[in-house]
């Protein structure tokens, strides 16, 4: 992988809450800074680059045209469609008209986050922009998905790995996700699901199974409708996931886990 030519990569930033940039800076496996300065060039994006104004979109510009066919197009966020696609503009372009012009020349494309991948927050009812995800829009390249609200950062830097080493995209299954951190529900390898089998639930997040750390299957948790790998990548180098520090999973890696009633009521 060292050996490997620097990839080009353009991430687009849409209608999202920069979550998911922020968890790919937690990455430890590898690090955002080997990945940036070791394995890719990273041409565009909005948060972690130094330039900014016309300049960075003549950078993008530039790069685009020096890789056309082969650089990779990372999207976090939906794309607005809803009016011509005027809620979410940057340097004077809908998204629709960014997205579009970028997949052109992209080699495949990575949906970061359930944003960009389902719709996610900007899609929920009564989804006000219209907002879309990107397999709504581009349909002649390989797309795919790493949901998560935000996704665990070492996914996402896998699939990115995969890419680089392999230079394709990586197995996936019907909803574009790949299989080797998708292919089982969080509930299948969740530490708790003995208390599962046994019907030991915990019914109040202060109660005796609380504390002894008890199912929290009735306490609304969807680990058992949610793919994703949590429950053995888990979060923070390994620490921990949110399960384990006590809340039941709300299926944030799930097409509109918003709208799909309370996360606290059983499924
Ligand atoms: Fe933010 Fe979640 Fe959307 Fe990522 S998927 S941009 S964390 S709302
Ligand atoms: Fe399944 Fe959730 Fe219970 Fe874990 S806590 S065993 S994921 S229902
Ligand atoms: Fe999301 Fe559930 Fe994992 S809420 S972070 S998919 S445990």
């Amino acid at each position: 992988l060292a050996a490997a030519r620097r990839q080009s990569v353009i991430w687009l930033s849409f209608q999202e809450c920069t979550g998911c940039v922020e968890s790919l800076t937690r990455s430890y496996a590898p690090t955002l800074e080997s990945l940036i300065f070791d394995f890719i060039s990273l041409d565009y994006q909005h948060t972690l680059q130094a330039a900014a104004g016309h300049q960075v979109e003549a950078a993008r510009e530039t790069a685009m045209k020096e890789n056309w066919g082969k650089y990779l197009a990372v999207v976090d966020g939906s794309i607005p469609l809803k009016d011509g696609g005027v809620y979410s503009t940057v340097a004077g372009e809908t998204n629709l008209d960014t997205l579009r012009h970028v997949a052109e020349g992209a080699a495949a494309i990575i949906s970061v986050g359930t944003c960009a991948a389902y719709g996610g927050l900007p899609k929920a009812h009564p989804n006000p922009t219209g907002a879309a995800p990107v397999t709504d829009i581009i349909r002649d390249k390989p797309v795919i998905n790493v949901p998560g609200c935000p996704p665990i950062p070492e996914v996402l830097a896998g699939v990115i790995a995969n890419f680089l080493t392999l230079g394709r995209l990586p197995e996936m299954d019907a909803l574009h996700r790949p299989l080797a951190f998708f292919g089982e529900t969080v509930h299948e390898r969740c530490y708790r699901r003995p208390f599962f089998r046994r019907d030991q639930f915990a019914k109040s997040f202060d109660d005796e199974g609380a504390r002894n750390g008890w199912c929290l299957y009735e306490l609304g948790c969807k680990g058992p409708e949610t793919r994703n790998a949590c429950a053995t990548t888990k979060w923070n180098r390994g620490v921990s996931f949110p399960i384990e520090s006590g809340h039941g999973c709300i299926g944030c890696s799930e097409p509109d886990f918003w709208d799909k009633g309370s996360f606290y009521a059983p499924l």
